[in-house]
């Protein structure tokens, strides 16, 4: 198998430089998920004819905000001008939207498509690109996801990326309120959005 390596438009860290950084910030199963992501991403990427190396990249650092502090977004949130509503949410919601603010600083990626799908990952967009979808279904059919709808969406992830999309917002709605949990609007947005397309 030969290395994956990101060209310097999209990454001006190697990849092996980058893996070095996440493992300063996530411990390792959270890392090993992030490769798993990424080498789903590249597949569904290649299959969607999509780029595969903004996917791949996208899927690498998906979630390598996720286990920044809590005080540490709550700080960036009140010093940057970030809206306060973010506050009334978590982790979840924040390594996402927010979490690209440390990709940005700490890793130097400015791609504004990668930066996008990982912004996206975590809520949905009603406007979702294919990139973006990619991203959000690697997440949840990667292979050690191993429930009835993870396994589900990656049967549809064979043929039809809308459909695994919706399979994967269906059962992330149903979930938050089935355990009574808020649900983010633009998450619902997204799946009217996506039900009519
Ligand atoms: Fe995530
Ligand atoms: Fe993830």
């Amino acid at each position: 198998m030969t290395e994956i390596a990101y060209p310097q438009t999209l990454s001006p860290l190697s990849r092996a430089e980058i893996l070095e950084k996440m493992h300063h910030r996530l411990d390792d199963e959270r890392f090993n998920h992030c490769v798993r992501v990424e080498t789903t991403a590249r597949v569904l990427a290649g299959r969607f004819g999509v780029d595969i190396d903004r996917a791949g990249l996208a899927g690498l650092l998906h979630d390598y905000a996720k286990q920044i502090s809590v005080k540490d977004y709550q700080n960036l949130i009140q010093t940057q001008g970030l809206d306060p509503e973010l506050l009334n949410y978590g982790r979840g919601i924040w390594h996402g939207l927010v979490g690209v603010w440390f990709i940005q600083r700490e890793l130097g990626v400015s791609d504004p498509e990668v930066l996008q799908a990982i912004v996206r990952h975590t809520t949905g967009d009603p406007a979702m690109t294919a990139l973006d979808q990619i991203i959000f279904v690697a997440d949840f059919i990667e292979p050690a996801r191993d429930l009835p709808g993870e396994i589900a969406a990656r049967e549809a992830a064979e043929h039809d990326l809308l459909e695994a999309t919706l399979i994967e917002l269906t059962n992330t709605l149903t979930y938050l309120i089935d355990n009574r949990k808020v649900v983010y609007p633009k998450t619902l947005a997204t799946y009217n959005a996506l039900i009519k397309r």
